[in-house]
């Protein structure tokens, strides 16, 4: 047809790894950008968007389980997505599947779906483990993009991952609840936060909801200087305490709590259990009356944030722009405030984690206290 778009294009986009706020934004935004008409006639390309359920997973048994579950793909258009970036968690579901497990290698059946599935560009929303798979997978030939995500901002080369803002005001929320009640008998509550091994939510949240003390796994604690700081407050008045404790955080000479032995196919620990450890410490050594509480998955819920929706939209037709360029194996990223791509190859294997001296008081665990004289 004289009018119509020149050629047609297919693009895959997934979720993997942990859910969090903002995921439903960025996908809404892909979809909304890559099916826009006006752009259509542009761009000289027609696009169709295909969403895989539950990660790569889904990629690797791209037929139904069995005849009573849903297949794993799922075409989408403007109007089922126009509502999504309300919602918390992901439309398309997600998991903890690697196909480059080392207990069991799948990315050859991977790539070749890709290539059957005719995905001519896959997007990968994802954190560390799951942008390193994209990573592998452009290497091996796949044109993908990825888009940072994760409660954790611990990927390097982003200033912000979806989800990160709305899971810092989860904390913030959840601890003016914890106020009233230690006020109310004078307690000590400490809080154990996610974050694995970098402490981003713990100093950001507490640092939000005003924690007396911050722990987190960047800095080990003394829980001597523990038990002195919060002697210190007692005695300068203060009714109870708030301390976040990162799960990561641990002791000076301990190695991180973990919850279970091993690793998940991603070669993550299982971390947690340091807000109890501190807790009996913290009574052990001031006769205080201590409690723990651990906010776990809650930081993952909830409705995105302004910011993250924001994020996702940008993300999302970032993501698309690349796609449109033909500019693959890079991750759209938030630098100084603008968006931009990087290389995928330059995050692989790495994590961005807390500089102490920047960041971290080490003598009051803590925000530090200079901001200006801090900041280069
Ligand atoms: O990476 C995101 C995260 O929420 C971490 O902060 C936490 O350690 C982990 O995922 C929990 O994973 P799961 O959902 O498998 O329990």
């Amino acid at each position: 047809m004289a009018n119509s778009p020149k050629r047609k294009s297919r693009i895959g986009i997934l979720t993997s790894g942990g859910d969090c706020a903002g995921l439903n934004s960025a996908m809404k935004w892909v979809v909304k950008t890559a099916l826009d008409e006006r752009l259509e006639w542009e761009r000289g390309i027609q696009y169709e968007v295909i969403g895989i359920r539950d990660g790569f997973k889904g990629l690797y048994s791209t037929e139904p389980a069995s005849p009573d579950t849903e297949g794993y793909l799922v075409p989408l258009n403007q109007e089922m997505v126009r509502t999504w970036d309300r919602y918390g968690g992901t439309m398309l579901g997600t998991s903890r599947f690697s196909p480059y497990d080392p207990k069991n290698d799948t990315s050859k059946q991977v790539i070749e779906n890709i290539e059957r599935l005719g995905i001519d560009a896959l997007v990968v929303i994802g954190g560390d483990g799951s942008l390193a798979i994209a990573s592998r997978l452009s290497d091996q030939g796949v044109n993908v993009i990825g888009i940072p995500k994760t409660i954790d901002r611990d990927l390097p080369e982003t200033d912000y991952t979806l989800g990160f803002d709305t899971a810092l005001n989860v904390i913030t929320e959840e601890v003016d609840r914890l106020r009233t009640t230690a006020g109310s008998h004078k307690r000590i509550f400490v809080v154990e936060t996610m974050g694995r091994t970098a402490g981003w939510l713990a100093l950001e949240g507490g640092e939000s909801c005003g924690a007396f003390i911050i722990l987190i796994p960047e800095y080990d604690f003394s829980i001597e200087r523990l038990n002195e700081l919060v002697s210190e407050g007692r005695r300068a008045g203060a009714r109870y305490e708030i301390i976040l404790a990162a799960e990561g955080a641990k002791p000076e000479g301990c190695a991180e709590f973990v919850k279970e032995p091993g690793t998940d196919s991603f070669g993550h620990k299982a971390l947690g259990g340091v807000a109890e450890f501190v807790a009996a410490k913290i009574r052990e050594g001031t006769r205080l009356e201590t409690r723990s509480v651990v906010l776990s998955h809650l930081q993952r819920g909830g409705a995105p944030s302004a910011f993250d929706r924001r994020m996702g939209r940008h993300f999302g037709i970032a993501a698309v722009d690349l796609i449109v360029r033909q500019d693959f194996g890079k991750m759209v990223a938030l630098t100084n405030g603008k968006t931009g791509a990087v290389s995928l190859k330059d995050i692989y294997g790495k994590v961005r984690r807390v500089d102490v001296s920047q960041h971290y008081d080490a003598d009051r665990y803590n925000g530090p206290r200079s901001i200006l004289h801090t900041e280069s």
